[in-house]
């Protein structure tokens, strides 16, 4: 490294070093009225990233890994969720492709500002069927259809068993919301907050 980059790096490190995070206002959020189903919390925070002009908030991390238990990220768009899980797609050929063949699970990890939201999904992955991943090449535009060979554009869906809905807090009692999958639905652990809640309960 020569001296002009070595200085470089100093600076930088000086400049992160004089950085604040979490620097947004949370919306006010009662978790007292918390829905069952972790999809209907993700959807309503979803719409309020948007309605409060987060720029893309379907946008979203997301963590593979490899054969050798190395992980990878990448941003992707969120496609759809539904019964079936989280939906996202890619080219079967790229790294992720070959990291989801060899380890079928995955993890997205969402982070919008001001809100001071982040939104955690963790999961094993499977691949929809070749017409669904057909069907979604052909919703592409004709430029982002270009140069994909046949078959190799892949719709996969990650299976949700743990969702973590998390909200900064200027007095840094942070909350956390995480859903975690259970036999019959959803059972939900509420950690921190204002008032320095540890609460259990079960959804449905
Ligand atoms: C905002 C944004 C959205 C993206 N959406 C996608 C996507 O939906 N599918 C995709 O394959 N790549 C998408 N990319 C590109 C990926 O981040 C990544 O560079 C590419 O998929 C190769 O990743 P891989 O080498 O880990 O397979 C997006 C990038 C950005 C910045």
């Amino acid at each position: 490294m020569t001296h002009e980059q070595e200085s470089d790096l100093v600076s930088l490190n000086e400049w992160l070093k004089g950085r604040h995070a979490l620097t947004g206002l949370a919306p006010d959020w009662d978790i007292g009225a918390l829905p069952d189903e972790p999809s209907a919390l993700f959807a309503s925070w979803l719409r309020e990233a948007a309605d409060a002009g987060v720029a893309e908030p379907h946008t979203v991390t997301l963590a593979t890994v490899d054969a050798d238990g190395l992980p990878d990220a990448r941003t992707l768009i969120l496609k759809r969720i539904d019964d079936r899980g989280w939906a996202f797609a890619s080219t079967r050929s790229s790294r992720k492709g070959a990291q989801l063949a060899a380890v079928p699970a995955a993890a997205l990890n969402f982070w919008w500002q001001p809100q001071v939201r982040a939104v955690r999904v963790r999961g094993r992955v499977e691949e929809a069927t070749p017409d669904e991943s057909a069907a979604d090449l052909a919703a592409r535009s004709a430029s982002a259809r270009a140069d994909i060979a046949a078959g190799d554009w892949t719709l996969w869906r990650l299976i949700p068993t743990r969702i973590e809905f998390w909200q900064g807090s200027r007095d840094r009692r942070h909350t956390r919301v995480v859903y975690d999958a259970a036999d019959d639905g959803w059972s939900r652990t509420v950690i921190g907050g204002p008032a320095d809640r540890l609460t259990e309960d079960r959804g449905a």
